[in-house]
């Protein structure tokens, strides 16, 4: 009775053995997965900031050549005369005096402030989702061209 019992219990206990082997294993794979995908996770993330900062932008910046080109390409088909933009908010852009003006409210460039100038607030959306400019162009201006107008502001939103 006993030499066979113990021969039994031996396998019951190998088998064992090999069940909880395959289960550890299955899990180990699982928890390489999951720190895989986390891990790719973490490095996009970190990645996000780093592309940011990644954006080159040339020293001194200049209203006729690096400013009025991008407001005349993505702006000045609604803010002059006759657009849209114009009709609703007063804000003319096809001259240096005319977007200085602002609209009917008032000036949307503070020289040396990107941050609180609403025409740097339009474009990061951060007004609101509604009037966010170039007003319905999906994804918004490149970000490149957002950090030219920001350092124009920045530098004194100058006539240069
Ligand atoms: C397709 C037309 C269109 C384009 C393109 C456009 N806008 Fe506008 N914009 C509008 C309209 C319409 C309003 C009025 C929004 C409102 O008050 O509801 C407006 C309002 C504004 C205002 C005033 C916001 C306020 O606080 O009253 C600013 C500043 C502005 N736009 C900047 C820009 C800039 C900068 C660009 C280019 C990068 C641009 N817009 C492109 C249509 C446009």
């Amino acid at each position: 009775m006993m030499p066979s019992y113990g021969i039994r219990s031996a396998k019951y206990e190998m088998e064992m053995f090999e069940a909880a082997k395959t289960i550890y294993i299955f899990f180990k794979e699982q928890m390489m997965k999951s720190l895989t995908l986390l891990g790719g996770v973490i490095i996009a993330l970190l990645s996000v900031p780093a592309l940011a900062s990644t954006i080159q932008v040339k020293g001194d910046i200049s209203y006729k050549d690096d400013v009025f080109p991008i407001l005349h390409d993505y702006c000045l088909s609604c803010h002059q005369p006759g657009g849209k933009g114009f009709e609703k908010s007063g804000l003319d852009m096809s001259t240096y005096q005319s977007l200085m003006k602002g609209t009917k409210f008032g000036s949307v460039i503070k020289p040396g402030d990107s941050f609180t100038s609403i025409i740097i607030q339009v474009i990061e959306g951060r007004v609101h989702e509604s009037i966010k400019m170039p007003f319905g162009m999906s994804g918004g201006l490149a970000r490149d061209k957002i950090e030219i107008l920001k350092k124009w502001v920045n530098q004194g939103a100058k006539n240069n």
